[in-house]
């Protein structure tokens, strides 16, 4: 069921102005909505892209109070670094807005009142910890205190990290205010929420249609689901804070909009800025209020909920008040996390690297390639030193960069610089011919996808492939006794240079445009359009311009020097816990160890860190839960082998039942580690 789109409305999420981005950003958000926004521009369609700070929120208030400066300092310090950062890093945005602007204040709290004004917000008085030394509310992740499940003593007040349970921080034990330590008080306080549940159903048949038309990705529609399954629950959308969107209504002064509310309606204000930068102040109403428009918005999979969920059902809320309709997501490519050298990024730890440092060194489309070459569009990724020097060295330098540097210096040495006329083709020439003019919709066909990466594969296979024809073809031999047939083959090896120039234009802007010169061309590389990749777009005679080294290669020093600059992973500190006292042995033979086979795995609905898992003990079946969802995949356990404490008394996880636990190591690095049998052992064997 596709449908025939106008134009299209391209967002990807906007980054909070608390701190620099790092590679895990781009290749979670912004490298795959760059390259589908280039690719869409070089195919001709009307494509606005925007972004922009998301400058509100708590954590950056806690910044400015630990660096004795106000909020704004903030967000004016880190909005500057990484606008340039992004530019630096070739993103193409038309606009790349902040929500602290006013025309952002103004957006969205006309739209909140006209969801005030048409009764959806729901008034709710609720018991809320404040924190008298710091004269605020504290926000449910800064209470911590005493989980009422599992005694763990350092559970937060939104969730235990322990045992998983969802809290509510009035009732942890002993709380206390992660701001400043002090036992917080209690008090009430008045909010408005947003009845989520009443659009349920209405958002199940809107991403079911949509998926229909253009294929969600199956991780994104799993986080969907689980959340329909759980059920919808209100939400507040206002907080007790003095940083953000002031709240429009008398008796709400001093509440502002909860940061997320606001935050994606800055997509929106984004394009009001853009429209109003270019002259034409109604524009952006094209991109968001007309059904011809295709929205598609690009996130990291931390953000599904609000962009699948929250956002779509305030548009909803919306559209059902309003003469202005809103367009819907299209699609929400979310993709999972990238890691750096195995490890999670980690400013604390210092483990990762920012981008402005990054580019500092290295140029930008090598870690354009590297970045989309190791994309985690359907699992977690990882970005390594050593691949992206191999990546650089062996194909950007060695194929690609080859390729067009061997064809350039031959034109200029053997043909004066122009290229040459075509003779006759052989049946190398054919092969080439053909596979030249399929790549375009291969590849494009794979960018609309969303497959950024086999899409870029795609393309570099096609430049392998002229290399090799360039290599079997031997130019330098046929340059002696036949030279209509050396003048075949540079023509051809320039038509596909060009024709590379194009299709890597979108991962590759800053090589692309390089080309572009180097056989003075026309206009931009950008400029040209997808579908003249597959043709033989060059006349006989046109001047080239002079060769250039596309890619230089990245020494083994200085690798070497990165990875032994990156803090020390050896020994990995080890999770400190107080020594137990000793036992005996028939202590330890109280315990019942057992190898179990998994038979069946799923998140457990809401929860970040539940897995429920079915698992056979041979003789019986049976049902544990298990607090490692964000150390592993439910599909990557089923038919692993475990161990686990098969007499342990029953408990209720999150309102399921385990029977049993499974064994894990941690070493203190925040991963965990399933303990598994070592040879392959029937189920149900006893651990002794
Ligand atoms: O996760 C984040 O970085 C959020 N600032 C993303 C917001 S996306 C949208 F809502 F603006
Ligand atoms: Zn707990």
């Amino acid at each position: 069921m596709k449908k025939e789109f106008k134009r299209i409305l391209v967002t990807a999420a906007l980054p909070y102005a608390n701190g620099k981005l790092h590679l895990g950003h781009l290749a979670g958000a912004y490298l795959p909505a760059d390259i589908y926004t280039r690719y869409q521009r070089s195919m001709k369609c009307d494509v606005v892209f925007l972004c922009g700070s998301d400058e509100h929120g708590v954590p950056i208030t806690i910044t400015a109070d630990q660096e004795k400066t106000t909020p704004q300092a903030v967000v004016d310090r880190y909005h500057a670094l990484n606008k340039s950062a992004f530019e630096k890093f070739g993103m193409g945005f038309d606009n790349y807005s902040r929500t602290s602007l006013p025309l952002h204040h103004e957006t969205a709290k006309e739209f909140f009142l006209k969801l005030h004004e048409a009764k959806i917000l729901k008034e709710k008085k609720e018991k809320q910890m404040y924190d008298e030394k710091a004269g605020m509310f504290l926000p449910d992740r800064y209470v911590e205190g005493i989980c009422p499940v599992c005694s763990n003593p350092e559970a937060r007040g939104d969730q235990c990290e322990k045992c998983g349970t969802f809290l509510n921080p009035v009732e942890l034990k002993n709380p206390r205010s992660k701001i400043t330590g002090e036992t917080p008080s209690v008090r009430e306080t008045t909010h408005l929420y947003f009845p989520l549940g009443d659009y349920q159903k209405k958002l199940e048949s809107y991403i079911t249609e949509a998926d229909k038309r253009d294929t969600w990705k199956e991780n994104v529609l799993q986080y969907c689901r689980s959340w329909f399954k759980e059920g919808l629950q209100d939400r507040a959308v206002t907080r007790d804070l003095q940083w953000g969107v002031r709240v429009p209504l008398k008796g709400f002064e001093s509440k502002v909009l909860y940061v997320w509310f606001d935050a994606v309606l800055g997509y929106i204000s984004s394009t009001k800025e853009w429209a109003a930068r270019i002259g034409s102040p109604d524009k952006w109403k094209e991109y968001w209020l007309d059904s011809a428009t295709k929205y598609v918005a690009f996130i990291g999979k931390d953000n599904v909920v609000f962009h699948c969920i929250v956002f779509p059902s305030m548009l909803m809320a919306w559209n059902e008040n309003s003469q202005e309709k809103y367009i819907l997501p299209e699609n929400v490519p979310a993709n999972e996390f990238l890691n750096f050298e195995g490890q999670k990024f980690s400013k604390s730890r210092g483990w990762g690297i920012d981008v402005d440092e990054f580019l500092e060194e290295f140029p930008a489309d090598a870690l354009r390639y590297t970045l989309t070459m190791n994309l985690p569009e359907s699992r977690d990724a990882d970005f390594y030193w050593k691949d992206f020097q191999a990546r650089n060295n062996n194909e950007l330098a060695d194929i690609l960069g080859n390729f067009i540097n061997r064809t350039l210096t031959f034109a200029h040495k053997n043909f004066k610089g122009e290229i040459p006329d075509r003779g006759s083709l052989n049946p190398l020439d054919e092969e080439l011919l053909g596979y030249f003019k399929s790549v375009p919709k291969t590849a494009g066909d794979l960018f609309e996808r969303y497959r950024f990466r086999d899409g870029t594969l795609e393309i570099m296979n096609f430049a392998r492939f002229a290399n090799k024809y360039f290599n079997d073809s031997e130019p330098w031999k046929t340059l002696k006794g036949d030279t209509t047939r050396c003048a075949t083959t540079i023509n051809l090896c320039l038509q596909v240079a060009r024709s590379l120039a194009v299709l890597l234009q979108p991962v590759l802007p800053f090589a692309s445009e390089k080309i572009w010169k180097m056989l003075n061309l026309h206009d931009t590389s950008a400029e040209a359009g997808w579908s003249s990749a597959g043709e033989l777009g060059i006349p006989a005679g046109h001047i080239l311009g002079q060769p250039e080294i596309l890619f230089t290669k990245i020494e083994d020093e200085v690798i070497q020097k990165k990875i032994q600059q990156l803090p020390s992973r050896l020994p990995a500190p080890v999770e400190k816990s107080p020594p137990k006292p000793i036992i005996t042995i028939d202590d330890f033979k109280k315990i019942e160890l057992r190898v179990a086979k998994v038979l069946q795995a799923e998140r457990v609905p809401k929860s970040d860190k539940l897995i429920r898992l079915e698992i056979s003990i041979g003789s019986e079946q049976r049902q544990i839960v298990a607090g490692i969802a964000q150390h592993y995949k439910p599909e990557d356990l089923i038919g692993k082998k475990i161990i686990v404490v098969a007499n342990l008394a029953p408990a209720k996880l999150m309102g399921h039942e385990s029977k049993g636990m499974l064994l894990a190591a941690s070493d203190g690095s925040g991963k965990l580690f399933i303990v598994t049998p070592e040879n392959d052992i029937e189920e149900g064997s006893l651990v002794k």
